[in-house]
């Protein structure tokens, strides 16, 4: 038997989630973010599934939009982050990519140039997550600027990104929302503004584009969860199988440095994944887990290629079991990526992207084609 750990990507629920998106907001398009390799789900398998359906899709780097590129997707790409050089607008233009501009340099460059045709421009401000972008007060000369030279700059949106749009106080979104509109309003100027939490709990953030992220992967990255946001399918799930099992009395540690030490007789199930699949070391005792469907608890410290469970009270779990680490099991049972992080003292981004290139995904889903 190969090794058991697998992720399975399902790509109709990314197609699912993806409509959720667009239903939530339906003045508005989405840009599908595919970025950090769609989330770790593999961009192009997911580019495929959402061709025809996104208008757009959006990625940090060239780099990025080379693969999808090179993979036959011809969907418009947005850099987020636009250039890092001036040379890399020779490949925007061969590429027929978007940018965001949130720097002098990228704007003169992007003035400096004589494009055969003009890049479509998304104009980033910093209203407040003061990360990228020009402060509003900037914002309206070099807008003007770009207004004014059609030849090398077209279709200009406003951009900004929101620091606190997943939280349940309102107060800071509030006050990037104002500054923002208010320049909008100044220049009449299209919008993209809203990430998932903002798609999925701020419909005053909806604008002429959003750009949701990870709710297209099924993670609900809102504070307080809501009508919405629980109507999100998990995409990925990362399954794997007991590999063996130990029977041990009371007071015994288990794993490295003992971290847990069965408080009962216990039945141990030795799982074949690991932090160097991908799996976060910092779970503590009682993440919980899918033993053959039914929820138990990470009981000892992850190792690299292994973690131990507690499986006690499922009798029924022997090797060969299966056991998800996050996602849905055989049975229909869910256990969400953002549950698990949270007792891995991280967010489910972080686990999505972290799962290693040793974890072999595969692909699901009726138009779902396997990259590989
Ligand atoms: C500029 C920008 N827009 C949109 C997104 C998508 O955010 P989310 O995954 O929270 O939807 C990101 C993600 O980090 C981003 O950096």
């Amino acid at each position: 038997m190969a090794r058991p750990l697998i992720a399975d990507i399902d790509l109709d629920a990314l197609r699912h989630n993806y409509r959720l998106a667009c239903s939530l907001a339906p003045d508005s398009r989405a840009v599908a973010v595919l970025k950090a390799d769609a989330y770790g789900h593999g961009a192009v398998a997911c580019a495929r599934a959402l061709e025809g359906l996104a208008p757009a899709f959006a990625v940090a780097c060239i780099e990025e939009a080379v693969t999808l590129r090179e993979a036959g997707i011809s969907t418009p790409i947005v850099l987020l982050e636009g250039i890092f050089e001036a040379a890399e607008l020779d490949r925007v233009e061969a590429l027929g990519l978007w940018m965001a501009v949130h720097s002098d340099w990228q704007v003169e460059a992007l003035l400096a140039r004589r494009p055969a045709s003009p890049i479509p421009t998304w104009l980033k401000v910093d209203s407040g997550m003061h990360r990228l972008g020009f402060a509003p007060e900037r914002a309206e000369a070099v807008w003007q600027r770009l207004a004014a030279a059609p030849g090398h700059a077209c279709d200009l949106h406003l951009m900004t990104h929101f620091a606190t749009a997943d939280l349940a106080a309102t107060g800071y979104f509030a006050g990037q929302m104002t500054r923002l509109a208010a320049l909008a309003e100044r220049l009449g100027a299209p919008l993209c503004l809203a990430n998932s939490p903002a798609t999925l709990a701020r419909p005053e953030a909806h604008g002429a584009w959003n750009r949701p992220g990870v709710m297209l992967y099924g993670s609900d990255p809102l504070e307080q969860s809501n009508a919405a946001s629980r109507r999100l399918a998990p995409v990925m799930t990362l399954r794997s199988a007991i590999i063996a099992v130990r029977e041990l009395p009371a007071g015994e540690p288990v794993g490295y440095g003992g971290r847990w030490v069965t408080p009962r007789p216990s039945r141990i199930g030795v799982v074949a994944c690991g932090y160097g699949d991908g799996y976060d070391r910092h779970a503590v005792d009682g993440t919980p887990v899918l033993v053959a469907g039914k929820r138990t608890a990470v009981a000892g410290k992850v190792s690299m290629d292994m973690m131990t469970v507690d499986i006690t009270d499922i009798p029924e779990a022997d090797i060969g079991s299966e056991v998800v680490l996050w996602g849905r099991a055989a049975g229909g049972e869910v256990l969400g990526v953002d549950e698990v992080a949270r007792h891995c003292d991280t967010i489910s981004y972080t686990l999505l992207t972290g799962v290693l290139p040793r974890v072999p995904r595969r692909y699901h889903g009726e138009s779902g084609t396997d990259p590989n």
